[in-house]
């Protein structure tokens, strides 16, 4: 039977089950009522790492992006425990309620690096004939690299899709930067991409390849996820 993962500060791990978090989908920032702006994922990857997860009986909570429509996710009680999110800043929220009940995140959601801001006064709904219009876009603060300063034994794992010529070193720059313990790197044509060319970098130098690449984002899924879990393992004792 599958176990879903539990909300924030309920049960320990069961037995040496690692509990998953995983992230998918775009992030939606509102220019005013009726628009946003978004990005191009369509979250299969990380729906296909929870799926993978919940397929190898791990409790598994997927913090699921808007207009991501999920094949694998529904309500019934054997299906990983899915929670809607729409802006960075709600993403934020739900991850910090949740990682503290979990032992390895995978963080596949591209979350926005900047955002419209809004001001008191603001109409609810820009209109044509008001002419032309400029919006002003403030950063999103890292939510991946803000979680490192939580104090919590858990292995946390990020993306990285980047130009082919720069993969490594730019993957690497994030493995760093972010205090990771993992980071994925992938070619920008993933995006919105039905196969995936992606290897796991490490922070002592070395990496890892599913055994056949590129490949569907099912098979890169089902070799990630036991991967991590050895790693989260090792790195635990
Ligand atoms: N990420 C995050 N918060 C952000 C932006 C990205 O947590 N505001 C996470 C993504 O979910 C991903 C990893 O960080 O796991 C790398 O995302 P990416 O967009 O490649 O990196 P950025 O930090 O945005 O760096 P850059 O703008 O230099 O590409």
């Amino acid at each position: 039977m599958p176990h879903p993962a539990t909300p924030a500060g309920s049960d320990p791990p069961v037995g040496d089950r690692p509990r998953l978090l995983v992230t998918a989908g775009p992030t939606w920032e509102p220019v005013d009522e009726v628009r946003f702006l978004g990005n191009r994922s369509s979250g299969r990857m990380g729906l296909e790492i929870a799926r993978a997860a919940h397929e190898s009986d791990l409790p598994v909570t997927l913090l699921l992006g808007p207009g991501v429509a999920d094949p694998h996710v529904g309500t019934g009680p054997s299906e990983p425990h899915a929670i809607r999110f729409q802006t960075a800043a709600e993403l934020d929220a739900r991850l910090r309620e949740c990682w503290p009940a979990h032992d390895l995140l995978v963080m596949a959601a591209a979350v926005a690096d900047h955002r419209p801001i809004r001001r008191p006064g603001d109409p609810p709904k820009r209109r044509r004939r008001d002419g032309p219009v400029t919006i002003d876009l403030e950063p999103v603060p890292d939510l991946l690299a803000g979680l490192a300063d939580i104090p919590h034994p858990g292995t946390r794992v990020g993306f990285a899709l980047e130009p082919a010529g720069e993969l490594e070193t730019s993957a690497r720059e994030k493995l760093g930067r972010k205090r990771l313990h993992a980071i994925i790197a992938n070619p920008l044509e993933t995006m919105d991409a039905a196969d995936v060319d992606g290897r796991l970098l490490l922070p002592d130098g070395h990496e890892r390849r599913p055994p056949s690449s590129p490949c569907s984002k099912a098979a890169f899924a089902d070799w990630l996820v036991p991967t991590l879990v050895r790693i989260h393992r090792s790195r635990t004792g």
